[in-house]
């Protein structure tokens, strides 16, 4: 069983929707028993809260539903997961700012999973219009296939 941890800045739009996408390309691969997904945010500002409506009307459109509650991520969980997925670089280093140095998760970012690494950093749909929670939705189901190689890869110490 392999861990794997999405995060972004809030846990309501971005991470949310990684953590959808993924489980639902493992139930489709028969293969959501061999990994377990979860998602969090590098802030605080929306523990607790369910994603982003904007981001739910678009996830639901295209049959996911997005049912996690946010929560901010921790230092536990560079032991807890055996993969971190950071959405865009300024995650990736507030993640590093947290990583423990007994840390066993592998911190990676999103894009490592794109073709060309591109874009390199996930675009925060936050602020603009409902064409980000769209651009979201289809950069996270390019990159799921090749997530799931990688972990096929990877073997847990
Ligand atoms: P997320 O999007 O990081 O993809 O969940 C955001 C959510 C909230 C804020 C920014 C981005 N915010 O500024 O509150």
């Amino acid at each position: 069983m392999k861990r794997v941890l999405f995060v972004c800045l809030g846990n309501i739009c971005r991470s949310p929707s990684a953590e959808a996408v993924l489980k639902r390309t493992l139930a489709v691969r028969k293969l959501s028993s061999d990994v377990a997904v979860d998602s969090a945010g590098t802030c605080n500002h929306h523990i607790g809260e369910m994603a982003d409506r904007r981001m739910q009307s678009a996830a639901t459109k295209r049959g996911y539903d997005l049912e996690s509650i946010a929560r901010q991520a921790i230092a536990q969980d560079f032991k807890r997961f055996d993969l971190i997925v950071a959405m865009d670089r300024q995650n990736y280093r507030d993640l590093e700012s947290i990583r423990p140095g007994s840390a066993t998760a592998e911190l990676k970012l999103f894009s490592d999973f794109l073709a060309n690494n591109d874009p390199v950093d996930m675009p925060d749909p936050y602020y603009g219009g409902a064409h980000g929670f769209e651009q979201v939705l289809d950069i996270l189901e390019e990159g799921c296939d090749a997530l799931i190689g990688y972990l096929k890869t990877t073997s847990r110490p």
